[in-house]
């Protein structure tokens, strides 16, 4: 699968710190996917949305990972950037992502990313620190490549047909 991996600070963006998180999202998914593209952003709504749109429409990313601005700073807007750009939600992936976490940390309910598809693109909020990223990827990884599946309409592993045709 091909994924893309936008950093949203506005620190990195403006190269006062090394992004740490963009970097360790391909990597931890190196095994199931290609990184396509990997862009730092600020938090501005309008920008965190237009790249969006165009990893999706123009590169067609099978997922899209955003990491950072899903907290309760006042410039965070990832997840309003985010829910301005998809046609369905996927409420379920982050729901997971908040479940999971507050077995690991009592923050995780601060977080407020939010997940959705647009067109055959599924976009994942992440948090931002490289620890929330990396536990969060290991929550939803035994479910990305059936959700890419899915996406682009092959349902033959649903409820464990493999191989069978429904
Ligand atoms: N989720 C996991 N799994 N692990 C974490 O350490 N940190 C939380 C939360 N989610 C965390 C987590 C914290 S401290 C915050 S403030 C929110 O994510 C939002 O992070 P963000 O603003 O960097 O997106």
């Amino acid at each position: 699968m091909v994924i893309s991996v936008v950093t949203v600070s506005d620190r990195c963006s403006k190269k006062l710190c090394d992004d740490k998180s963009g970097p360790l999202i391909t990597e931890l998914l190196s095994g199931i996917a290609q990184t396509a593209e990997y862009v730092i952003v600020p938090d501005e709504k309008e920008i965190i949305s237009s790249e969006l749109i165009r990893l999706a429409d123009e590169v067609k990313s099978d997922i899209i990972f955003t990491t950072g601005g899903t907290g309760f700073a006042p410039r965070d807007v990832t997840p309003e950037a985010t829910k301005a750009v998809i046609v369905k939600e996927a409420p379920g992936i982050s729901e997971a992502i908040r479940q999971k976490s507050l077995e690991i940390t009592p923050k995780a309910m601060l977080s407020r990313a939010v997940s959705g598809i647009r067109g055959k693109t599924l976009i994942i909020n992440l948090p931002g620190s490289p620890k929330a990223v990396s536990e969060s990827i290991e929550i939803i990884l035994p479910v990305l490549e059936h959700a890419v599946e899915t996406l682009q309409g092959n349902t033959l592993n649903c409820g464990g047909n493999y191989g069978k045709s429904l």
